[in-house]
Protein backbone atom coordinates (compact mmCIF):
# COMPACT_ATOMS: atom_id res chain seq x y z
CA UNK A 1 0.00 0.00 0.00
CA UNK A 2 1.41 3.42 -1.21
CA UNK A 3 1.78 6.03 2.05
CA UNK A 4 -0.97 8.60 1.33
CA UNK A 5 -0.26 10.71 4.03
CA UNK A 6 -0.94 11.20 7.90
CA UNK A 7 -4.02 11.26 9.64
CA UNK A 8 -5.45 13.01 12.78
CA UNK A 9 -8.38 12.40 14.60
CA UNK A 10 -9.56 14.49 17.43
CA UNK A 11 -12.12 12.62 19.42
CA UNK A 12 -14.48 14.42 21.91
CA UNK A 13 -17.07 12.66 24.28
CA UNK A 14 -17.74 9.19 25.14
CA UNK A 15 -16.31 5.99 25.70
CA UNK A 16 -17.91 4.75 22.49
CA UNK A 17 -16.59 7.53 20.64
CA UNK A 18 -13.09 6.71 21.74
CA UNK A 19 -13.69 2.87 20.71
CA UNK A 20 -15.08 4.47 17.33
CA UNK A 21 -12.07 6.64 16.23
CA UNK A 22 -10.30 3.06 16.32
CA UNK A 23 -12.19 1.65 13.54
CA UNK A 24 -11.77 5.12 11.39
CA UNK A 25 -7.97 4.91 12.27
CA UNK A 26 -8.09 0.91 10.60
CA UNK A 27 -10.25 2.00 7.84
CA UNK A 28 -7.12 4.87 7.19
CA UNK A 29 -4.76 3.00 7.87
CA UNK A 30 -5.97 0.15 5.45
CA UNK A 31 -6.23 2.97 2.73
CA UNK A 32 -2.47 3.93 3.08
CA UNK A 33 -2.96 6.67 6.19
CA UNK A 34 -0.22 6.63 8.84
CA UNK A 35 -1.42 7.66 11.87
CA UNK A 36 0.26 10.52 13.33
CA UNK A 37 -0.72 12.21 16.97
CA UNK A 38 0.43 15.73 15.57
CA UNK A 39 -1.87 18.11 13.62
CA UNK A 40 0.27 19.91 11.96
CA UNK A 41 1.43 17.26 9.64
CA UNK A 42 -1.88 15.42 8.79
CA UNK A 43 -3.07 15.28 5.64
CA UNK A 44 -6.29 14.12 7.03
CA UNK A 45 -8.29 15.37 9.91
CA UNK A 46 -11.63 14.05 11.22
CA UNK A 47 -13.24 15.01 14.37
CA UNK A 48 -15.48 12.72 15.60
CA UNK A 49 -17.95 13.91 17.35
CA UNK A 50 -20.65 14.34 20.43
CA UNK A 51 -24.01 15.69 20.50
CA UNK A 52 -24.82 15.04 23.91
CA UNK A 53 -24.91 18.75 25.01
CA UNK A 54 -24.56 21.98 23.15
CA UNK A 55 -20.86 22.03 24.87
CA UNK A 56 -19.60 19.19 23.19
CA UNK A 57 -21.24 20.14 19.99
CA UNK A 58 -19.62 23.68 19.96
CA UNK A 59 -16.38 21.93 21.20
CA UNK A 60 -16.25 20.29 17.54
CA UNK A 61 -17.23 23.54 15.47
CA UNK A 62 -14.87 25.04 17.16
CA UNK A 63 -12.10 22.24 16.34
CA UNK A 64 -12.90 22.16 13.05
CA UNK A 65 -12.98 26.00 12.69
CA UNK A 66 -9.58 26.02 12.87
CA UNK A 67 -8.77 23.92 10.13
CA UNK A 68 -9.44 26.79 7.90
CA UNK A 69 -6.61 28.45 8.40
CA UNK A 70 -4.13 25.32 8.53
CA UNK A 71 -5.95 24.48 4.84
CA UNK A 72 -4.93 28.05 3.41
CA UNK A 73 -1.55 26.74 4.07
CA UNK A 74 -2.15 23.19 3.03
CA UNK A 75 -4.80 23.21 0.24
CA UNK A 76 -4.65 19.43 -0.07
CA UNK A 77 -5.80 18.80 3.75
CA UNK A 78 -9.41 16.82 3.68
CA UNK A 79 -11.77 18.04 6.59
CA UNK A 80 -14.11 15.33 8.27
CA UNK A 81 -16.64 16.31 10.52
CA UNK A 82 -17.85 12.06 11.93
CA UNK A 83 -20.26 10.40 14.18
CA UNK A 84 -23.30 12.26 16.72
CA UNK A 85 -23.14 15.96 15.35
CA UNK A 86 -22.63 14.95 12.04
CA UNK A 87 -25.22 12.96 12.09
CA UNK A 88 -27.55 15.65 13.17
CA UNK A 89 -26.66 18.45 11.11
CA UNK A 90 -25.94 17.09 8.08
CA UNK A 91 -25.21 19.12 5.08
CA UNK A 92 -26.12 22.09 7.40
CA UNK A 93 -22.45 21.64 9.22
CA UNK A 94 -21.01 23.07 6.08
CA UNK A 95 -22.92 26.40 6.56
CA UNK A 96 -20.77 26.85 9.45
CA UNK A 97 -17.69 25.46 8.05
CA UNK A 98 -16.58 26.35 4.86
CA UNK A 99 -13.44 24.33 5.64
CA UNK A 100 -15.21 21.26 6.35
CA UNK A 101 -15.05 18.56 3.07
CA UNK A 102 -17.11 15.22 4.45
CA UNK A 103 -19.70 14.51 6.94
CA UNK A 104 -19.96 11.73 7.87
CA UNK A 105 -23.24 10.39 10.05
CA UNK A 106 -22.74 7.24 12.81
CA UNK A 107 -23.77 5.31 10.34
CA UNK A 108 -21.51 6.06 7.45
CA UNK A 109 -17.99 4.46 8.78
CA UNK A 110 -18.12 1.81 6.13
CA UNK A 111 -18.52 4.10 3.47
CA UNK A 112 -15.11 6.47 4.58
CA UNK A 113 -12.70 5.38 2.10
CA UNK A 114 -15.18 5.63 -0.85
CA UNK A 115 -15.75 9.31 0.19
CA UNK A 116 -12.25 10.11 0.89
CA UNK A 117 -11.27 8.77 -2.69
CA UNK A 118 -14.18 11.07 -4.23
CA UNK A 119 -12.82 13.63 -2.41
CA UNK A 120 -9.34 13.75 -3.66
CA UNK A 121 -10.59 13.59 -7.09
CA UNK A 122 -11.79 16.60 -6.63
CA UNK A 123 -15.72 15.61 -5.47
CA UNK A 124 -16.93 18.91 -3.06
CA UNK A 125 -18.61 18.77 0.02
CA UNK A 126 -19.68 15.28 0.32
CA UNK A 127 -22.43 14.47 3.12
CA UNK A 128 -23.33 10.56 4.31
CA UNK A 129 -26.03 10.67 6.96
CA UNK A 130 -28.28 7.64 5.57
CA UNK A 131 -28.77 4.93 8.27
CA UNK A 132 -28.62 1.07 8.47
CA UNK A 133 -29.87 -1.43 10.43
CA UNK A 134 -26.43 -3.59 10.87
CA UNK A 135 -23.31 -3.00 12.98
CA UNK A 136 -19.92 -2.21 10.89
CA UNK A 137 -17.45 -4.62 11.99
CA UNK A 138 -13.66 -3.91 11.37
CA UNK A 139 -10.93 -6.55 12.65
CA UNK A 140 -10.11 -5.66 15.89
CA UNK A 141 -8.31 -3.03 17.25
CA UNK A 142 -6.49 -1.46 20.07
CA UNK A 143 -8.82 1.26 22.09
CA UNK A 144 -7.68 3.76 25.28
CA UNK A 145 -6.95 3.89 28.49
CA UNK A 146 -4.20 1.85 28.60
CA UNK A 147 -2.68 -1.57 27.23
CA UNK A 148 -4.32 -3.51 30.17
CA UNK A 149 -7.75 -1.99 30.40
CA UNK A 150 -9.76 -1.62 26.46
CA UNK A 151 -13.31 -1.10 25.59
CA UNK A 152 -15.20 -3.50 23.40
CA UNK A 153 -18.51 -1.60 22.05
CA UNK A 154 -21.22 -4.79 22.25
CA UNK A 155 -24.34 -2.94 20.72
CA UNK A 156 -25.12 0.56 19.26
CA UNK A 157 -28.13 2.75 19.27
CA UNK A 158 -31.12 3.38 21.63
CA UNK A 159 -34.79 2.82 21.88
CA UNK A 160 -35.55 4.38 25.20
CA UNK A 161 -36.58 7.79 23.88
CA UNK A 162 -35.73 9.40 27.33
CA UNK A 163 -37.12 12.68 26.64
CA UNK A 164 -33.40 15.29 26.95
CA UNK A 165 -31.69 12.70 25.09
CA UNK A 166 -30.00 12.97 21.32
CA UNK A 167 -29.18 9.47 21.18
CA UNK A 168 -31.56 7.75 19.29
CA UNK A 169 -31.79 10.24 16.34
CA UNK A 170 -28.51 10.09 15.90
CA UNK A 171 -27.09 6.72 16.72
CA UNK A 172 -30.51 5.09 15.25
CA UNK A 173 -32.43 2.09 16.31
CA UNK A 174 -30.49 -0.38 18.93
CA UNK A 175 -28.97 -3.58 17.53
CA UNK A 176 -26.21 -5.99 19.17
CA UNK A 177 -23.53 -7.25 18.05
CA UNK A 178 -22.85 -11.15 17.53
CA UNK A 179 -21.90 -13.12 20.99
CA UNK A 180 -18.97 -14.64 18.93
CA UNK A 181 -17.86 -11.96 17.71
CA UNK A 182 -17.51 -10.26 20.25
CA UNK A 183 -16.16 -13.28 21.95
CA UNK A 184 -13.35 -13.30 19.09
CA UNK A 185 -12.33 -10.00 19.67
CA UNK A 186 -11.98 -9.98 23.47
CA UNK A 187 -9.80 -13.27 22.95
CA UNK A 188 -7.87 -11.16 20.65
CA UNK A 189 -7.13 -8.23 23.03
CA UNK A 190 -6.19 -11.02 25.72
CA UNK A 191 -3.70 -12.76 23.59
CA UNK A 192 -2.10 -9.06 22.80
CA UNK A 193 -2.04 -8.86 26.70
CA UNK A 194 -5.29 -6.97 27.70
CA UNK A 195 -6.96 -7.98 31.07
CA UNK A 196 -9.92 -5.84 31.82
CA UNK A 197 -12.61 -5.24 28.99
CA UNK A 198 -15.42 -2.75 29.57
CA UNK A 199 -18.31 -3.61 27.26
CA UNK A 200 -20.06 -0.43 25.84
CA UNK A 201 -23.04 0.10 25.05
CA UNK A 202 -26.29 2.96 25.79
CA UNK A 203 -28.36 0.17 27.60
CA UNK A 204 -26.62 -3.28 27.63
CA UNK A 205 -29.36 -4.59 29.83
CA UNK A 206 -31.13 -4.86 26.77
CA UNK A 207 -28.38 -7.26 24.79
CA UNK A 208 -29.46 -9.07 22.55
CA UNK A 209 -33.28 -9.14 23.08
CA UNK A 210 -34.17 -8.02 19.25
CA UNK A 211 -31.29 -10.38 17.67
CA UNK A 212 -32.70 -13.04 19.93
CA UNK A 213 -28.98 -14.32 20.25
CA UNK A 214 -27.44 -14.50 23.79
CA UNK A 215 -28.94 -12.01 27.04
CA UNK A 216 -26.70 -9.94 28.16
CA UNK A 217 -25.77 -12.25 31.57
CA UNK A 218 -25.50 -15.13 29.11
CA UNK A 219 -22.54 -12.71 27.03
CA UNK A 220 -21.09 -11.83 30.78
CA UNK A 221 -20.87 -15.80 31.11
CA UNK A 222 -18.77 -16.40 27.80
CA UNK A 223 -16.24 -13.47 28.18
CA UNK A 224 -15.78 -14.00 31.95
CA UNK A 225 -14.65 -18.06 30.10
CA UNK A 226 -12.09 -16.15 28.31
CA UNK A 227 -8.50 -17.05 29.67
CA UNK A 228 -6.20 -14.28 30.76
CA UNK A 229 -8.93 -11.82 31.30
CA UNK A 230 -9.23 -10.91 34.65
CA UNK A 231 -11.81 -8.28 34.87
CA UNK A 232 -14.76 -7.17 32.93
CA UNK A 233 -17.02 -4.09 33.50
CA UNK A 234 -20.08 -2.86 31.84
CA UNK A 235 -21.72 0.53 30.91
CA UNK A 236 -24.48 1.47 30.97
CA UNK A 237 -26.56 0.10 32.52
CA UNK A 238 -30.49 1.57 32.49
CA UNK A 239 -32.14 1.05 36.03
CA UNK A 240 -35.75 -0.07 34.37
CA UNK A 241 -34.41 -3.04 32.84
CA UNK A 242 -31.33 -4.48 35.40
CA UNK A 243 -33.07 -7.31 35.76
CA UNK A 244 -32.61 -10.16 38.55
CA UNK A 245 -30.74 -12.47 35.85
CA UNK A 246 -28.22 -10.20 36.06
CA UNK A 247 -27.88 -8.96 39.46
CA UNK A 248 -27.33 -12.82 40.10
CA UNK A 249 -24.67 -13.13 37.37
CA UNK A 250 -22.86 -9.84 38.87
CA UNK A 251 -22.56 -12.00 41.92
CA UNK A 252 -21.82 -15.17 40.85
CA UNK A 253 -19.20 -14.20 38.11
CA UNK A 254 -16.10 -13.22 39.69
CA UNK A 255 -14.26 -11.75 36.91
CA UNK A 256 -17.01 -9.35 36.96
CA UNK A 257 -16.48 -6.31 38.94
CA UNK A 258 -18.45 -5.64 42.29
CA UNK A 259 -19.07 -2.17 40.49
CA UNK A 260 -22.58 -1.13 38.76
CA UNK A 261 -23.23 2.19 37.06
CA UNK A 262 -26.88 3.10 37.20
CA UNK A 263 -27.51 5.97 36.16
CA UNK A 264 -30.66 7.91 37.73
CA UNK A 265 -30.94 11.31 36.89
CA UNK A 266 -33.41 12.47 38.91
CA UNK A 267 -34.57 11.34 42.46
CA UNK A 268 -38.21 13.08 41.84
CA UNK A 269 -40.81 10.94 40.55
CA UNK A 270 -42.86 13.87 38.57
CA UNK A 271 -39.26 14.89 36.97
CA UNK A 272 -38.75 10.80 35.93
CA UNK A 273 -41.80 11.01 34.38
CA UNK A 274 -41.44 13.75 31.83
CA UNK A 275 -37.70 12.23 31.31
CA UNK A 276 -39.44 9.17 29.71
CA UNK A 277 -37.35 6.94 32.15
CA UNK A 278 -39.85 3.80 32.92
CA UNK A 279 -39.23 3.94 36.69
CA UNK A 280 -39.84 5.48 39.93
CA UNK A 281 -37.74 6.68 42.55
CA UNK A 282 -39.08 3.42 44.82
CA UNK A 283 -38.15 1.38 41.88
CA UNK A 284 -34.89 2.37 41.64
CA UNK A 285 -34.33 2.19 45.17
CA UNK A 286 -35.32 -1.06 45.21
CA UNK A 287 -33.30 -2.45 42.81
CA UNK A 288 -30.27 -0.95 44.97
CA UNK A 289 -31.14 -3.16 47.60
CA UNK A 290 -31.21 -5.89 45.75
CA UNK A 291 -27.82 -5.39 44.04
CA UNK A 292 -26.56 -5.17 47.86
CA UNK A 293 -28.19 -8.40 49.26
CA UNK A 294 -26.97 -10.21 46.32
CA UNK A 295 -23.51 -8.24 45.47
CA UNK A 296 -22.31 -7.13 49.10
CA UNK A 297 -20.23 -4.21 49.19
CA UNK A 298 -21.36 -3.35 45.94
CA UNK A 299 -19.63 0.11 44.33
CA UNK A 300 -23.02 2.12 43.12
CA UNK A 301 -22.04 4.89 40.82
CA UNK A 302 -24.79 7.21 38.53
CA UNK A 303 -25.76 10.40 36.01
CA UNK A 304 -27.66 12.90 37.21
CA UNK A 305 -28.95 15.87 35.41
CA UNK A 306 -30.26 19.16 36.89
CA UNK A 307 -32.18 21.44 35.93
CA UNK A 308 -34.53 19.79 33.58
CA UNK A 309 -37.46 22.16 32.04
CA UNK A 310 -39.76 22.62 35.09
CA UNK A 311 -37.37 21.39 38.00
CA UNK A 312 -38.84 23.17 41.32
CA UNK A 313 -36.84 23.43 44.56
CA UNK A 314 -38.52 20.34 45.63
CA UNK A 315 -37.89 18.31 42.71
CA UNK A 316 -34.05 19.01 42.93
CA UNK A 317 -34.00 18.13 46.97
CA UNK A 318 -35.65 15.36 45.92
CA UNK A 319 -32.40 14.25 43.63
CA UNK A 320 -30.25 15.24 46.96
CA UNK A 321 -32.42 13.40 48.92
CA UNK A 322 -31.57 10.19 46.82
CA UNK A 323 -28.24 10.63 47.02
CA UNK A 324 -28.06 10.72 50.63
CA UNK A 325 -29.90 7.77 51.06
CA UNK A 326 -27.67 5.57 48.44
CA UNK A 327 -24.53 7.06 49.48
CA UNK A 328 -23.20 6.25 45.83
CA UNK A 329 -19.43 5.87 45.21
CA UNK A 330 -19.20 8.65 42.39
CA UNK A 331 -21.44 10.82 40.55
CA UNK A 332 -21.65 12.36 37.25
CA UNK A 333 -23.87 15.14 37.02
CA UNK A 334 -24.82 17.77 34.17
CA UNK A 335 -26.58 21.18 33.68
CA UNK A 336 -29.37 19.72 31.25
CA UNK A 337 -29.24 20.91 27.92
CA UNK A 338 -32.09 21.37 25.09
CA UNK A 339 -31.13 18.99 22.43
CA UNK A 340 -32.56 19.95 18.39
CA UNK A 341 -34.37 17.09 18.23
CA UNK A 342 -35.02 15.68 21.70
CA UNK A 343 -38.81 16.05 22.96
CA UNK A 344 -37.76 17.78 25.87
CA UNK A 345 -36.50 21.29 23.76
CA UNK A 346 -40.02 22.05 23.17
CA UNK A 347 -41.09 21.84 26.67
CA UNK A 348 -42.46 24.72 29.00
CA UNK A 349 -40.89 25.78 32.25
CA UNK A 350 -37.16 25.83 31.61
CA UNK A 351 -35.31 26.91 34.78
CA UNK A 352 -32.80 29.67 34.38
CA UNK A 353 -29.08 28.95 33.52
CA UNK A 354 -27.46 30.23 36.88
CA UNK A 355 -29.65 28.49 38.91
CA UNK A 356 -28.76 25.27 36.99
CA UNK A 357 -25.37 25.82 37.59
CA UNK A 358 -26.08 26.85 41.41
CA UNK A 359 -27.71 23.29 41.74
CA UNK A 360 -25.00 22.04 39.94
CA UNK A 361 -22.55 23.09 42.07
CA UNK A 362 -24.83 22.14 45.12
CA UNK A 363 -24.94 18.53 44.31
CA UNK A 364 -21.56 18.25 43.10
CA UNK A 365 -20.30 19.39 47.14
CA UNK A 366 -22.70 16.88 48.28
CA UNK A 367 -21.20 14.37 45.80
CA UNK A 368 -17.74 14.91 47.40
CA UNK A 369 -18.38 14.60 50.77
CA UNK A 370 -20.01 10.96 49.95
CA UNK A 371 -17.17 10.55 47.66
CA UNK A 372 -14.40 11.25 50.39
CA UNK A 373 -15.93 9.40 53.08
CA UNK A 374 -16.19 5.62 50.80
CA UNK A 375 -12.54 6.60 50.69
CA UNK A 376 -11.80 7.20 54.06
CA UNK A 377 -13.28 4.35 54.39
CA UNK A 378 -10.87 2.25 52.72
CA UNK A 379 -8.30 3.23 54.75
CA UNK A 380 -6.64 0.05 56.81
CA UNK A 381 -8.58 -2.23 54.44
CA UNK A 382 -6.99 -4.56 51.50
CA UNK A 383 -8.23 -4.40 48.00
CA UNK A 384 -7.39 -6.07 44.77
CA UNK A 385 -5.50 -3.76 42.39
CA UNK A 386 -5.30 -4.37 38.61
CA UNK A 387 -2.11 -2.33 37.68
CA UNK A 388 -2.07 -0.07 34.50
CA UNK A 389 1.37 1.03 34.59
CA UNK A 390 4.03 3.14 36.45
CA UNK A 391 2.48 6.30 37.83
CA UNK A 392 2.61 9.30 35.82
CA UNK A 393 3.38 11.64 38.95
CA UNK A 394 5.84 10.65 41.43
CA UNK A 395 4.76 10.92 44.93
CA UNK A 396 7.06 12.48 47.59
CA UNK A 397 9.44 9.89 49.03
CA UNK A 398 10.64 9.89 52.70
CA UNK A 399 13.27 7.66 52.36
CA UNK A 400 16.45 6.89 50.34
CA UNK A 401 14.75 2.74 49.92
CA UNK A 402 11.91 4.69 48.71
CA UNK A 403 13.29 6.99 46.16
CA UNK A 404 14.77 3.82 44.55
CA UNK A 405 11.48 2.32 43.81
CA UNK A 406 8.94 2.46 41.02
CA UNK A 407 5.65 3.94 42.05
CA UNK A 408 2.42 2.02 40.27
CA UNK A 409 -0.73 2.81 39.69
CA UNK A 410 -3.76 0.78 39.25
CA UNK A 411 -7.55 0.53 39.54
CA UNK A 412 -9.78 -1.22 42.67
CA UNK A 413 -12.83 -3.08 41.56
CA UNK A 414 -14.90 -0.26 41.96
CA UNK A 415 -12.49 1.92 39.70
CA UNK A 416 -10.79 4.09 42.61
CA UNK A 417 -7.31 5.02 41.30
CA UNK A 418 -4.48 3.16 43.69
CA UNK A 419 -0.88 4.37 43.61
CA UNK A 420 1.75 2.14 45.55
CA UNK A 421 5.66 1.49 45.22
CA UNK A 422 5.80 -1.72 43.59
CA UNK A 423 9.03 -4.07 43.19
CA UNK A 424 8.63 -6.29 40.22
CA UNK A 425 5.48 -5.44 38.98
CA UNK A 426 4.17 -5.07 35.65
CA UNK A 427 1.06 -3.79 33.75
CA UNK A 428 -1.22 -6.27 33.86
CA UNK A 429 -0.38 -7.69 37.41
CA UNK A 430 -3.46 -8.33 40.04
CA UNK A 431 -1.97 -6.93 43.26
CA UNK A 432 -3.14 -6.95 46.94
CA UNK A 433 -2.54 -3.67 48.76
CA UNK A 434 -3.69 -2.29 51.77
CA UNK A 435 -4.44 1.57 51.42
CA UNK A 436 -2.72 3.31 54.08
CA UNK A 437 -4.32 6.98 53.04
CA UNK A 438 -7.09 7.94 50.92
CA UNK A 439 -7.20 11.89 48.89
CA UNK A 440 -10.59 12.70 47.30
CA UNK A 441 -9.80 11.22 44.45
CA UNK A 442 -7.15 8.57 44.39
CA UNK A 443 -5.69 6.53 47.37
CA UNK A 444 -2.08 5.34 48.35
CA UNK A 445 -1.26 2.27 49.59
CA UNK A 446 1.25 -0.66 50.39
CA UNK A 447 1.71 -3.67 48.77
CA UNK A 448 1.33 -7.26 49.93
CA UNK A 449 1.04 -9.42 47.31
CA UNK A 450 0.56 -11.00 43.91
CA UNK A 451 -2.62 -12.25 42.84
N1 LIG B 1 -28.55 17.56 28.91
C1 LIG B 1 -27.75 17.25 29.96
N2 LIG B 1 -27.28 16.01 30.20
C2 LIG B 1 -27.65 15.03 29.34
N3 LIG B 1 -27.36 13.72 29.33
C3 LIG B 1 -27.97 13.17 28.25
N4 LIG B 1 -28.64 14.10 27.57
C4 LIG B 1 -28.47 15.28 28.23
C5 LIG B 1 -28.94 16.61 28.03
N5 LIG B 1 -29.74 16.92 27.00
C6 LIG B 1 -26.55 13.05 30.35
C7 LIG B 1 -27.33 11.93 31.05
C8 LIG B 1 -26.70 10.69 30.48
C9 LIG B 1 -25.27 11.15 30.26
C10 LIG B 1 -24.47 10.31 29.34
O1 LIG B 1 -25.43 12.46 29.74
O2 LIG B 1 -27.08 12.02 32.44
O3 LIG B 1 -26.78 9.58 31.35
FE1 LIG C 1 -30.33 8.52 25.87
FE2 LIG C 1 -32.12 7.36 27.50
FE3 LIG C 1 -31.05 5.97 25.45
FE4 LIG C 1 -29.53 6.60 27.57
S1 LIG C 1 -31.35 5.28 27.60
S2 LIG C 1 -28.96 6.82 25.39
S3 LIG C 1 -30.34 8.59 28.14
S4 LIG C 1 -32.39 7.77 25.27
Amino acid sequence: MTHKGYAYIHTIGCQMNIYDSEKLFIILEEIGYERTDILDLADIVICNTCAIREKAQEKAYSFLGRLTAKKKKKPHLIAVMAGCVAQQEGAKAFDRLSCLDIVLGTHAFARLAGHIKDSLSGRKKITDIEESDTIFETRPFDTARSKVSRFVTIMQGCDNYCTYCVVPYVRGRERSRDPESIVREVTLLAESGVREVTLLGQNVNSYGTKEGTASFPKLLEKVSRIPDIRRIRFATSHPKDLSLELIEAMGDLPKVCNHLHLPVQSGSDRILKKMNRGYTRSIYLDRIAKLREKCPGIALSSDMIVGFPTESHGDFEATLDLIREVDFDGIFAFAYSDRPNAPAAKFSGAVDEDLKMKRLNILLDLQETHTEKKNQALVGKRVGVLVEGESQKRRHCLTEEEEGLPQMTGRTESSKIVHFFGKDVLPGDLVEVCIEKAYSHSLWGGILKKA
